[in-house]
């Protein structure tokens, strides 16, 4: 076996994988691996399988906290859902691959790229903030996080007044969960400065929006919300004036 770190699959539509899986398209590619649509053979149903490069998931220490993760969190529902762990061998190393739920949609950088002016408006843009929040209440109040919340880790199922969301990816960090929490808020409210337009609108927005974006300065952030929740329960009483 050889020890040759593989920094890509390249896996063709139509290959098998542990006899249950075919390759339908490759969906996206990352630092950890690479995920493919796939096809359940035995039921046609559709799945994401994402292969892990050997050398980011050391003694299957990643795919086992993305799984247990995953299931932790199933009932919530911005949380995509986890179903299975299988092997295969790749350029005569073995690979593990963690199945899960397909979502079909949009990612929020897409979406976003898609709008008028490539941004959302102040008022959308508070709609996506609270759908968010809303999402990862459920995963703070369980005492677990998010840890790498950006806009290709999200995907937007549906929209209208609010956001249905999805989230993919998530990272362990070494620091405590109290502080990652936080991380996940203070990424909220950066989402929402980048989705309403950035730096190049932010002089603009008017004072409600940047009291919840304070400059993006971190500890002004984390003296108003410490969590989704509570970020949550600010935007559905703050005054508008
Ligand atoms: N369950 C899924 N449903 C649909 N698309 C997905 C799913 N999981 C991943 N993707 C696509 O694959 C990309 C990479 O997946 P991700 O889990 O974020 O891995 P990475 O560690 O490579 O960033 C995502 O940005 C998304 O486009
Ligand atoms: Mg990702």
């Amino acid at each position: 076996m050889s020890n040759t770190s593989i920094d890509s699959f390249n896996l063709k539509p139509g290959r098998v994988l542990a006899r249950k899986f075919e390759v339908i398209d490759l969906l996206g590619a990352g630092w950890e691996g690479e995920v493919y649509l796939v096809r359940e053979i035995s039921t046609g149903i559709e799945r994401t399988a994402k292969l892990f490069f050997p050398q980011r998931n050391p003694n299957n220490k990643s795919i086992k906290f993305y799984a247990k993760k995953l299931h932790v969190l199933r009932h919530c529902p911005i949380v995509i859902h986890y179903s299975a762990q299988e092997t295969i061998t790749v350029q005569g190393q073995s690979v593990n691959f963690l199945i899960s739920e397909y979502i079909e949609g949009e990612l929020l950088s897409e979406f976003i790229k898609r709008q008028p002016g490539k941004r959302l408006t102040a008022f959308q843009g508070l709609h996506l903030l609270h759908s968010l929040a809303s999402g990862l209440e459920c995963v703070h109040a369980m005492g677990e996080y998010h840890g790498d919340l950006h806009m290709e880790n999200i995907i937007v199922q549906r929209f209208g007044l609010s956001f249905d969301l999805k989230l993919l990816d998530f990272y362990q960090w070494k620091a405590p969960r109290k502080e990652n929490i936080r991380g996940d808020t203070v990424d909220m409210i950066r989402i929402f400065y980048d989705a309403i337009g950035g730096k190049k609108h932010y002089t603009n927005q008017p004072q409600v929006i940047k009291n919840i974006i304070n400059g993006l300065k971190q500890t002004l952030i984390l003296k108003k919300f410490r969590s989704a929740g509570e970020l949550k329960q600010y935007l559905e009483l703050m005054a508008w004036d």
